[in-house]
């Protein structure tokens, strides 16, 4: 049966590719971002305005008649010691990484029926906190609490809630601020994708309250 999944962060590079291999399953993906222009998605849309998601949200579920699961995908990154770094940047990803997809968990409830999937994307740094990385993995650890919590409050309801933990994806951006690493040890948006859809899809019915780690297991 066909699924509409909106995806949050739907123009980012992950996001895409999430897009993709939910439509390679023939369901319909409806990508939600912060950027103007989103193809057949909704544009415009900040994440962190509580009443902007709850709009764009019943918006969706009424153009297509219900809603069968979210990817909240959208987040960002911010490197800095604590020394050197600003207390800002806690705020930053708190408002980024967290309040984003607890606002977009909290739209998307009402639409929501059993069989439906909600899946996170939280970080493998979130586990373990390397050196400049404070403010994001914190955000990213509220990811993790809002997926457990959220899955045992929707257990009932036959509702799933999971969340992907990648560890460096291999991003333009991630080439960029690391042209000397080994990208053989990333995981492709491709790869990440497909654990996303995966989770969103009836096949993963036994899996609720799930981080999955997503590293290469062999070289790429
Ligand atoms: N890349 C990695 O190595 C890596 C590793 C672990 C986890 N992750 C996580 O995976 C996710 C996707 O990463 P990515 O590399 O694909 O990032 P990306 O290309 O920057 O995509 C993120 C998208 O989310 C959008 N967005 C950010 N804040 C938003 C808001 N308040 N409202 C609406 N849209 C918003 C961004 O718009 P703007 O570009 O305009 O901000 C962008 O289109 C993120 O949550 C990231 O933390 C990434």
């Amino acid at each position: 049966m066909s699924r509409i999944i909106i995806v949050t962060g739907g123009v980012g590079t992950l996001g895409r590719a999430v897009c993709k291999a939910i439509e390679a399953k023939g369901w319909a993906a409806v990508p939600v971002d912060i950027a103007d222009h989103v193809e057949g998605g909704l544009g415009g849309v900040d994440l962190t305005d509580e009443g902007a998601v709850t709009s764009a949200y019943a918006r969706i579920a009424a153009t297509h008649g219900r809603l069968d699961g979210v990817a909240n995908i959208a987040g960002g990154f911010i490197w800095e010691t604590i020394a050197d770094g600003k207390i800002e940047s806690f705020d930053r990803m708190y408002q980024m990484n967290l309040r984003s997809a607890a606002n977009s968990c909290r739209a998307a409830l009402e639409h929501l029926s059993e069989g439906a999937s909600v899946v996170n994307v939280g970080a493998a740094a979130a586990g373990s906190a390397g050196l400049g990385m404070a403010a994001y993995a914190a955000s990213k650890a509220g990811v993790m609490a809002l997926t457990k919590s959220l899955s045992e409050e929707l257990a009932g309801k036959g509702i799933r809630v999971n969340a992907v933990l990648p560890t460096i994806l291999d991003t333009p951006a991630n080439r960029k601020d690391m042209p000397d690493a080994d990208t053989s040890e990333w995981v492709t948006p491709d790869d990440a994708a497909s654990v996303v859809a995966f989770l969103l899809s009836e096949e993963a019915h036994a899996v609720t309250g799930a981080a999955v780690r997503l590293a290469m297991g062999r070289k790429g």
